[in-house]
């Protein structure tokens, strides 16, 4: 496994690679590797003749304030583990490589940046899809992997990528979670023992949700109060939102009909967790 930190490099290792019509499979990260980012690394593995991981911690798409400098870093094992992964290249870069100097341009995928986590985290998606803009360009690979967790993160990527003409098919994969049901993420690691405990509870009302509306419960508003019930009463925690919105103008909806995704985002202590499942309804 190589590890590159130059564009140059990585460039041309890449560009000789798609000469012998090799395609090329990308997991773009932050690193502190889970379980979730390894279960995209052995689909990009399985389906690539190369398989390649950024590890890069954004400095964009975090506002001031929020935890970029706490955000937990491991190298080393991260190293380790992409390795037990068969993965072929690990690009490394510094900020300073991909926002050198006066760095002026963003990508702003409009309204649906502004939707669900956009309404607490306004430039976050601008920093997300400026940066995997950016990885898709110096990488030109055939197949990009997301991970259905941070749903709207890839509804604005596959917009962009629409949008754009990036010459790029995206993959989003399912949720990886522990056993009680909590989403993987590297944040979990911010919370203690009986947060962790309790944030199973998030995974748990939307299952609830799940379970009324295939029992026929249409109401958004009767769904979101009966989620909101369950984790207050279950966990110690601030709620951010719950959300029943259209998969893919990611606005809320009254009446639930077609495919939906329902969000959510609860703060425990420290950590900020997101999570949402997608339900698609025949009537
Ligand atoms: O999901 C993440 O880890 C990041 O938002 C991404 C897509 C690597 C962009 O920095």
């Amino acid at each position: 496994m190589k590890i590159i930190t130059s564009i140059t490099m990585l460039r041309q290792i890449l560009d000789n690679y798609r000469r012998q019509n090799k395609s090329i499979g990308f997991v773009p990260t932050m690193g502190a590797f889970h379980k979730g980012h390894l279960s995209l690394m052995r689909r990009c593995r399985k389906d690539h003749d190369i398989a390649l991981v950024s590890i890069f911690v954004n400095p964009t798409q975090f506002a001031p304030g929020e935890d970029l400098s706490s955000y937990p870093r491991n190298k080393k094992n991260d190293v380790l583990l992409a390795k037990e992964e068969n993965i072929d290249i690990i690009f490394y870069p510094s900020v300073k490589k991909l926002y050198s100097g006066r760095y002026l341009t963003h990508i702003n995928v409009g309204e649906i940046s502004e939707e669900l986590c956009g309404k607490t985290r306004p430039n976050h998606f601008q920093g997300v899809a400026t940066i995997v803009g950016k990885l898709i360009n110096i990488v030109q690979p055939h197949v990009l992997y997301l991970g259905q967790k941070d749903a709207q993160q890839s509804v604005v990527i596959q917009q962009m990528v629409q949008d754009l003409n990036f010459p790029v098919k995206i993959k989003v994969l399912p949720t990886t979670r522990e056993k009680n049901g909590l989403a993987m993420s590297s944040r979990n690691k911010y919370l203690s023992v009986e947060e962790r405990k309790q944030a199973s509870v998030l995974y748990k009302s939307l299952l609830l949700a799940k379970i009324k509306i295939n029992a026929g419960q249409r109401n958004a508003n009767a769904i979101i109060k009966s989620m909101r019930r369950n984790i207050t009463e279950n966990a110690s925690c601030s709620i951010e939102y719950i959300a029943c919105v259209d998969t893919q103008t990611l606005k809320p909806l009254k009446k639930l009909r077609g495919k939906i995704l329902i969000a959510l985002a609860v703060r425990f202590g420290h950590a900020r967790l997101i999570d949402n499942i997608l339900i698609n309804m025949k009537d």
